[in-house]
């Protein structure tokens, strides 16, 4: 089956069943990934339909995909031949078999993007198919150097390993996480955002946040990534390059503002905001307000009720019809009303 529906993951239009375009890697992530990871050979260990392989196959002399389902491992091939690349060799079977390990000879990287549980209260590294231990335990003797994806929702401190952990967002949101082992550790922690392709990482360890409860002319939403990397100090250090007025505003536990009174733009910021009213949250006088600012739509940014949310913004939308899309943070009874610039 050829999925066409989903074509905006990839270039072209890919060979897939569903599960296999569910997991399959968007180009643009893969294309990033396969030039960090650019050697002469890599194994590819859990494959799936190659969406991840095409790009490494583009990058490196020579590439070894195994996949475990032979359905999968036929749309990676014909996916492989699609994109016009012949420097593949495919393997069908369990990565952990005898039988594979010896067909797999020694490389320059091992990767592997694992099968996970389709549900989880809480995303554990242990819950990962193949497994990270057994994957580095069997192929040892191949090279020191592996690179495995794990689930972006898991935080730094949950994952034991000696290795870098890459966070990566896209067009906002965050999308992958990528532990790098071996020589191919950078760094503890990095943030990545694509597709601007900019990167932050602990390697900068001189860097300190001011906590401020004043927000400034400006406000600037961190890339996601650079939240889940705990890169808030790396990037207010980058956004001081430009000026050296920066502090962070924490709205409520999920969300934080860094704020300043100059305006620049910085690829790891995912939204730019001008302050337009810091006020008492009273959702009467903040519609007074809106209908006197070209406001058309509320996207409310607070840890509001679910139950509550429709019924307060349709309340804060009342009579709006204006061009503008407002942004409002509720910080306590404070409200940050911001237009994205
Ligand atoms: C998340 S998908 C890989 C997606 C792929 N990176 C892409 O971009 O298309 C994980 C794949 O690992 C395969 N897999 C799980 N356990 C395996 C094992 N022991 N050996 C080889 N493949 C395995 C699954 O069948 C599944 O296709």
């Amino acid at each position: 089956m050829i999925d066409v529906s989903r074509k905006k993951k990839f270039e072209k239009p890919v060979y897939s069943n569903t599960e296999g375009m569910r997991f399959a890697t968007p180009s643009v992530v893969a294309e990033y990934r396969a030039k960090r990871l650019r050697c002469k050979t890599l194994a590819d260990i859990s494959c799936g339909i190659g969406g991840q392989t095409i790009f490494f196959a583009r990058e490196c002399d020579f590439v070894y995909a195994v996949e475990i389902d032979p359905k999968k491992i036929e749309y990676a091939r014909k996916n492989c031949k699609r994109y016009g690349l012949d420097n593949v060799e495919f393997i069908c079977g369990n990565a952990l078999s005898q039988e594979v390990i010896a067909k797999v000879p020694a490389v320059d990287i091992i990767f592997s993007d694992p099968s996970r549980p389709s549900k989880e209260d809480i995303r554990k590294v242990t819950s990962l198919e193949p497994a990270i231990p057994n994957v580095i335990s069997a192929y040892s003797d191949k090279t020191p150097n592996f690179a495995f994806e794990a689930p972006p929702q898991m935080p730094p401190e949950r994952i034991s390993f000696d290795c870098e952990r890459e966070y990566l967002s896209l067009n906002g949101q965050l999308n992958r996480l990528t532990l790098y082992f071996g020589n191919l550790k950078q760094c503890e922690r990095s943030a990545v955002s694509l597709p601007a392709s900019s990167r932050i990482s602990t390697t900068d360890t001189s860097c300190t946040v001011r906590e401020t409860t004043f927000m400034g002319s400006y406000a600037y939403e961190p890339e996601p990534s650079v939240i889940k990397a705990q890169l808030i100090p790396q990037l207010t250090k980058s956004l001081e390059y430009h000026t050296n007025q920066v502090g962070l505003f924490t709205i409520d536990k999920k969300r934080m503002l860094l704020t300043s009174d100059s305006f620049f733009r910085h690829p790891m910021v995912k939204n730019h905001y001008a302050i337009l009213l810091i006020s008492v949250f009273n959702v009467h006088n903040i519609n007074s307000f809106l209908k006197n600012h070209d406001a058309g739509t509320v996207i409310l940014r607070a840890g509001i009720d679910p139950a509550d949310y429709w019924s307060v913004r349709k309340n804060l939308e009342s009579g709006l019809n204006g061009k503008k899309t407002i942004h409002l943070f509720v910080n306590n009874d404070l409200a940050i009303v911001c237009e994205v610039l």
